[in-house]
């Protein structure tokens, strides 16, 4: 799908389909007026039919006076209560409708809303990002491939082409691409999308943008001793990998935006519990254990596609936890990256493990500012459901960043606490300390564990358990949270 900002009238737009916005009891956005008008009060005459709820639509073919073969009417609900949340519903329902449309372009005047105190570029940046959720497919595995969704192939944005309006398309457009690949190797199935497919993946990214790239095979680890990554390993046929992918956006000056970021992501491609065996009940939804690594992936695409000035690395830690001959046994104690020793007292708390390593790892490229991103933790899903990603970290001013890039993506997290006395829990009789804490506060033990390794960096943990996928009927990835981690990356640069 390709987008263009361009200076349109509604009645001689020639497209496939005008999307106009309309408030409850008829109340016409300018654009939709002046359509209404071309057209001689065809348009509110229709409206009868459109409920007033934000999202709801009306589809017009054929309208005279208006250039366009259809309208589709989108219903904003009662303009008093306009905000960011209507603004979503109505792009949503906007984009859902043009695909059971299967209009090859449209204009979507929808765009130049005053949302709040949002800028709008905040408006363009979330119709991007709506219209290509709504067109989103996971079909390559069905032998029987649906109706071209992807028949939508031109949008049009009826605004004034300034610079920055330009830059932001391509950074909106980015970011979907970014957030289109984590969802697509969050959906692959585990026999697929495994630790030597991640890596092939970050591979394929380092030829098409040009960043560099390094994975260690098992035999490096061995030499390093990841001890705690390896003991995940251990029962495994398929290798572990430990990819680390860089974009150099900022070149290497000493400008506060050259200053490198980590972000580092939890890719077991299938958690089975290893010898803490998972129930059998939804284990499937496992293999989404990745999704962190895939958010990683799909920021580091999106800011090398959209060339942000910015210098990141991905850390991906990535293997299988299966069970074995090989298995680690509850009870296992293991040396760490870092020389600190664990106590393995539950084999299915193995996200921790391995970031512990890789975060370990990570260290040694000095960068700036590490965010991990995991979906580490039952926990956190428990504690915050399925809107917010658990948020922790050692720094302040890291926490306030992340929170802004967070509300401003859209992408929401709520801070939970690091406190020391957290920690009283991950006390272990037979070696430094254990790798899990009672259940009570399971997604704060968890972070804590974590913060035992990260004590010389500014360093914030994102547990995404419950946001990055969903499960159910609409059971599939999330892309979350890419917005988020693309956006402070963008902030970091000095990007409003
Ligand atoms: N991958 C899971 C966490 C998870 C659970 C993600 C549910 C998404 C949905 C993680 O590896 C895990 O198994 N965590 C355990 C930790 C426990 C053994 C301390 C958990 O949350 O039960
Ligand atoms: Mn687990
Ligand atoms: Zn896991």
């Amino acid at each position: 799908m390709e987008f263009s900002i361009k200076t349109l009238s509604p009645e001689t737009a020639k497209a496939g389909c005008i999307v106009l916005g309309v408030h409850a009891n008829q109340d016409l956005t300018p654009a939709a007026k002046r359509a209404d008008q071309a057209a001689r009060g065809a348009l509110r005459k229709a409206l009868a039919d459109l409920p007033g709820k934000a999202g709801s639509t009306l589809v017009l073919r054929g309208m005279a006076g208006i250039a366009a073969e259809r309208v589709l009417l989108v219903g904003l609900g009662e303009r008093t209560e306009f905000g960011e949340n209507a603004f979503r519903d109505a792009v949503r329902g906007a984009g859902n409708a043009l695909r059971e449309l299967g209009a090859k372009d449209a204009a979507f005047f929808l765009v130049d809303m005053k949302v709040g105190a949002r800028h709008l570029t905040w408006n363009l940046r979330n119709a991007v990002l709506g219209l290509r959720e709504a067109f989103y497919r996971f079909d390559q595995l069905k032998s029987q491939k649906k109706a071209p969704a992807a028949a939508l192939q031109h949008v049009a944005f009826p605004l004034s082409s300034k610079a920055e309006l330009q830059k932001t398309l391509a950074e909106a457009t980015a970011t979907a691409d970014g957030i289109d690949l984590a969802k697509t190797l969050g959906n692959l199935p585990p026999n697929i999308c495994t630790p030597a497919y991640l890596a092939d993946e970050a591979k394929k990214l380092a030829r098409q943008y040009k960043l560099g790239i390094e994975v260690l095979e098992r035999a490096d680890m061995q030499k390093l001793g990841m001890g705690a990554l390896l003991a995940v390993a251990s029962a495994s046929h398929n290798p572990p990998k430990l990819i680390v992918l860089r974009y150099n956006g900022a070149g290497t000056g000493k400008r506060p935006r050259a200053r490198l970021l980590a972000f580092v992501g939890k890719g077991i491609t299938f958690d089975t519990g290893g010898i803490s065996l998972k129930p059998a009940g939804e284990m499937d939804e496992m293999k989404f254990d990745m999704s962190g690594a895939g958010s990683v992936l799909g920021a580091v695409r999106a800011l090398a596609g959209m060339k942000a000035p910015v210098n990141v690395i991905g850390v991906i830690p990535t293997c299988e936890n299966m069970p074995g001959g090989h298995a680690t046994r509850p009870g296992d104690i293991v040396t760490t990256l870092s020389g600190q020793t664990v106590e393995i007292l539950n084999t299915d708390a193995e996200g921790r493990l391995i970031l512990c390593d890789a975060l370990t790892y990570a260290a040694r490229f000095n960068p700036e500012k590490v965010i991990d991103i995991a979906t580490l933790t039952g926990a956190c899903v428990v504690a915050l459901g399925h809107v917010a990603s658990g948020l922790f970290a050692n720094d302040e001013a890291l926490a306030a960043e992340v929170l802004a890039a967070a509300d401003e993506a859209r992408d929401p997290v709520w801070r939970l606490p690091l406190w020391e006395e957290y920690q009283e829990g991950l006390r272990s009789n037979f070696a430094d300390f254990a790798n899990i804490g009672g259940r009570p506060g399971g997604a704060i033990t968890a972070a804590c564990y974590l913060a035992r390794f990260t004590r010389k960096m500014k360093w914030a943990h994102l547990d995404v358990a419950g946001t990055a996928w969903k499960s159910g009927r609409e059971k599939g990835s999330t892309g979350r949270p890419v917005p988020l981690l693309v956006r402070f990356a963008l902030r970091h640069a000095g990007r409003k």
